[in-house]
This record gives structure tokens, sequence and C-alpha cells, in this order.
């Protein structure tokens, strides 16, 4: 399976931090925030990534990135989106580079605790179809939200303003094949992007979308306050992390 970071857009929402730079290389506690979604692709054991982003710091990632050496991966691609036509349109730029295979999507402002390996290895057993994450969260109403019927999701509801429940579907997001002629199929949105929740919708309708439970916590951080949730999370865990291992230290001295 091979991996995509999607890190392109205006980040809007954050201006004016975003207006000389992309909002995935802000900083996210002691790292830029692509650094995140990259390690939960690296963590799944997934070696062959590509990365999309446009606008004027293209060039950046390149120079923050260079080769993954940082990720132990030896090589990273690059794809270049012109213009800000959301998730899906994003998207489309790996068909040629996927070659078929299989992908795991993570947008580059998501964040989480723990990783996505099980969910990785149940995806890669199945034939066909996608999966996507749920994380229960108390502010829906900023996300995907699933709308479930007998345990099963019957569609997705892109940020709607009375949420049928409190899941989220998080930025991270796993598809066959398929995934490019679906999204050549799909219509802008009232806000006049391509948007992911259409293509797992399409899924839906073909009863060929599975769906995994987060453990532990994640977040996204492209909202003021996301972003600062963001880093103090990240900064608990690294703390946490730095004590635990502090432990070890003096157990063994
Ligand atoms: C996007 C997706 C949304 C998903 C979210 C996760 O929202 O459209 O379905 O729940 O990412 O971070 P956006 O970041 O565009 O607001």
């Amino acid at each position: 399976m091979k991996g995509i970071v999607l890190a392109g857009g205006i980040g809007s929402r954050l201006y004016p931090l975003t207006r000389v730079t992309n909002k995935h290389l802000l900083p996210v506690y002691d790292k830029p925030m692509i650094f995140y979604p990259l390690q939960i692709l690296v963590d799944a054991g997934i070696r062959d990534i590509l990365i999309v982003t446009g606008g004027h710091n293209a060039g950046d990632f390149l120079r923050l990135l260079q080769n993954g050496k940082e990720f132990g991966l030896q090589q990273l691609s690059f794809a270049y989106q012109e213009g800000e036509g959301g998730i899906a349109d994003a998207l489309r730029l790996a068909e040629p580079w996927a070659k078929g295979d299989k992908i795991c999507v993570v947008l580059g402002d998501n964040i989480i605790e723990g990783d996505i390996r099980e969910t990785a290895t149940k995806f890669e057993k199945l034939e066909q179809g996608a999966m996507v994450m749920l994380k229960e969260v108390t502010d829906p109403e900023r996300f995907g939200v699933p709308v479930f019927e007998s345990g099963r999701i019957i569609r997705i509801e892109e940020k709607p303003t009375e949420p049928l429940s409190s899941f989220a579907v998080i930025g991270v997001y796993f598809y066959d094949a398929t995934v490019f002629d679906r999204i050549r199929r799909l219509k802008p949105s009232g806000r006049g992007e391509y948007e992911i929740t259409d293509v797992n919708n399409s899924y839906i309708e073909e009863g060929s979308l599975h769906h995994g439970m987060l453990n532990g916590w994640w977040t996204d951080a492209g909202t003021f306050e996301s972003l600062w949730h963001a880093s103090n999370m990240v900064r608990e865990k690294v703390l946490r992390n730095a004590n635990a291992e502090e432990t070890v230290q003096v157990r063994g001295a």
C-alpha cells in the first residue's frame, strides 16, 4: 500500500498565520505540522509516500523534508496542486503515481496519539472498497459525520448543522484504485470544493465502505483553537514519553 499526505490549501481559517506560509509548515509543539501525518504513514509500515501541496511554499516542503531520511525513508515523492479545489481535487493528482495500488490518504493537519497499524492491516486484507476511521467528539458539526442505521453507516454528512451522531470521520482514508474514477464523477459542493465526503458516500452507495474506530486522541490543527489544542496534546505526549524513559533509565542504573 502506498501513502499520501495532502498538504495544500490556503489555510484561510488560520489567517494571518498562513498569509506567507503553508499551514502544514506551522509548528505543532516541537515539529512542523507535516511531520505528524508523515509519521502516521511511516508507523503503519508504509514506505512509498507522496506529498501533495501547492501555492507559493511548495519548495519549502522539499527543503524541509528532503528525501525523508529523518523518517527512515529513502525517497519522497511530491505533486503540485494548481488552485484550491478541495481535498478530493488534490487526491486526483496522485493517480499516475499510485499506479493502481491501494492507498492510505492522511490529511496534513491531522494528528493522532497512537497509530493506525491495525486498521491498515485489516484494509490490506480486503479485496476492494474503502475504509474510514471514526472518533467520538464533542463538536461533530466541524467534521464529516457518519449517520448509522443498525450499526452500519448509511451516509456521511459534511459539517451538518444538526449532526445525527457524535462521531467524526477523521482525516485518514484507505482506498482501492477505483477512487480516481469516483473523483472524476464528483460535482463541486456548495462551498465550491470536491469533497472527500462525497467520495466516501459513493463507496457507501455500493456497500463497500468499511470503518474502524481510532484508539487514543485525535485532533485536526486547522483552526486557532485546534492548533493550540494539538500543540498541548503533543507536548503532553512528549513529556510523558520522556518521563517514562527517565524512569526506565533510573531503574536500569
Ligand atoms: C475535512 C473533511 C472532513 C473531515 C476532516 C477531518 O474537513 O472534509 O470530512 O472530518 O477533514 O480533519 P476540513 O479540514 O476541510 O474542514
